[in-house]
């Protein structure tokens, strides 16, 4: 199986687990850090493995898999334990994408070795927060590489604009506001870069 569809296949996985809550967000979240790089490019010094941070995204909640989907869909207020699972899910991602990695380096694939390695690195860690309040490691500032700030400002700002059949998702503007609201959970730099790319895709929809 190629590495592109295997990456899709496991977004679908997380999807059907999650039984009709959430829908589509892998998926968009590749489109999102598509748009994001988009405007990187222009701006930062990216490494040259950032061209499969968009595809490792597709894998980046498989962790999700080992979460009781009725904890996952549960919508009132979680208990610690429950909590704990849900944390669970990066560093099960992780462990999960690093197997696959380990076992393409056992067979001489190295290129799908590389890959599998990044997706795991995704994984395990775009939960982490730029002042250290994040999880499961709680890395902060210049410990918490590029690679990771963005995996998270794309997954919040899916998350922010997706419409789950629970609640309408925000407008791009709101959903820029609500993160620079959450001062200094995430990069400034990224944020505007998000605002860039998707301010000037509400710009020519009209
Ligand atoms: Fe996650
Ligand atoms: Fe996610």
């Amino acid at each position: 199986m190629s590495v592109k569809l295997h990456a899709k296949h496991l977004a679908r996985l997380v999807t059907l687990h999650e039984e009709g809550r959430i829908t589509g967000h892998s998926d968009r979240t590749e489109e999102i850090m598509i748009a994001l790089l988009g405007v990187l490019r222009g701006t930062e010094d990216l490494p040259a493995e950032a061209a499969a941070w968009p595809l490792a995204m597709l894998a980046h909640d498989v962790g999700k898999l080992a979460v009781p989907g009725e904890i996952l869909r549960k919508p009132g207020p979680l208990s610690p334990y429950e909590r704990g699972l849900i944390v669970l899910h990066a560093v099960e991602g992780r462990e999960q994408l690093s197997w696959l990695a380990d076992r393409a380096a056992a067979s001489g694939d190295h290129g799908t070795a590389h890959f599998w390695r990044l997706a795991a690195t995704i994984a395990g860690g775009h939960h982490e927060r730029l002042d250290g309040q994040g999880y499961p490691l709680g890395l902060a500032g210049g410990a918490l590489p590029l690679v990771l700030r963005a995996a998270r400002a794309v997954d919040v700002y899916e998350a922010l604009t997706a419409t789950r059949s629970y609640r309408e998702g925000l407008q791009h503007e709101n959903a820029i506001r609500v993160m620079r609201f959450e001062e200094g959970g995430f990069d400034e730099k990224l944020l505007g870069a998000l605002d860039e790319a998707f301010s000037k895709q509400w710009v020519s929809a009209d």
